[in-house]
């Protein structure tokens, strides 16, 4: 199956997690899937953006920083799978198409005004994938924030409408800070007919589940 992943820079924490996770894309590689990654920014992206967020920087300003931080967790992780990985950081999706070979190519941000979200929708679209795959350290879509209840609900299923919902209601779109997942990226994925699965990237089984079937996240569609 072509799969683009969405890689929440939250998981990127540590060196450990870049061997898990090159580990989890090297056994997809090797069940014959072809593999897409866009690299999140995580608590480093925020960190300095807060910090030109201080210093008077535009949003644009901001989320360019934030960028250049999605990218340095793409080269770690590239370094991480050594000969599995195409060694360029990605960020057009007409480089993507063209150099989908055998690699697992592996992206980060691209321009001002989105987040890696919206890049790994777009790079869906480049190799006609036929998932998408939001990993992040929360397993799936709740109906309530379920840091702060306990009893908050995971949704199995929702439509892309639904997800917009939900996202307007209750996340910000701003830099260093795409809650949930992006706009953008919902609605894109909406008019291409991509499904998007939400699975908790902490346990990194997670993630061959959501391409093999067997996850318990959260599944978006039609
Ligand atoms: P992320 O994609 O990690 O954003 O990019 P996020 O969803 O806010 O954070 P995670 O998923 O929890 O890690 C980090 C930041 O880089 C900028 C945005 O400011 C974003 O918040 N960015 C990223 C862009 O402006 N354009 C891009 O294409 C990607």
């Amino acid at each position: 199956m072509r799969v683009s992943i969405s890689l929440g820079g939250s998981l990127l924490k540590d060196l450990e997690a870049f061997r898990r996770y090159a580990d989890v894309l090297r056994r997809l590689k090797a069940k014959g899937h072809r593999i897409v990654v866009v690299c999140g920014g995580g608590r480093r992206a925020r960190e300095f953006i807060a910090q030109a967020r201080s210093l008077g920087a535009s949003e644009e300003l901001q989320d360019r920083v934030g960028i250049l931080v999605t990218h340095l967790n793409a080269l770690l992780l590239i370094a991480a799978l050594g000969e599995d990985a195409d060694p360029r950081v990605h960020r057009r999706s007409s480089d993507v198409k063209r150099h989908m070979d055998d690699k697992i190519i592996v992206g980060g941000g691209h321009l001002p005004g989105s987040s890696t979200d919206y890049r790994a929708v777009l790079f869906a679209r480049a190799i006609g994938a036929e998932l998408i795959v939001n990993a992040t350290d929360y397993g799936g879509v709740f109906d309530k924030d379920p840091s702060k209840h306990p009893d908050a609900m995971k949704y199995d299923h929702l439509t892309y409408d639904e997800l917009e919902r939900i996202i307007r209601s209750r996340f910000e779109q701003r830099p260093g800070d795409y809650g949930l997942f992006d706009l953008k990226a919902v609605r894109l994925a909406k008019r291409l007919g991509i499904p998007i699965v939400f699975v908790d990237g902490t346990d990194p089984e997670e993630i061959i589940r959501a391409v093999e079937g067997g996850h318990s996240g959260t599944v978006v569609s039609d």
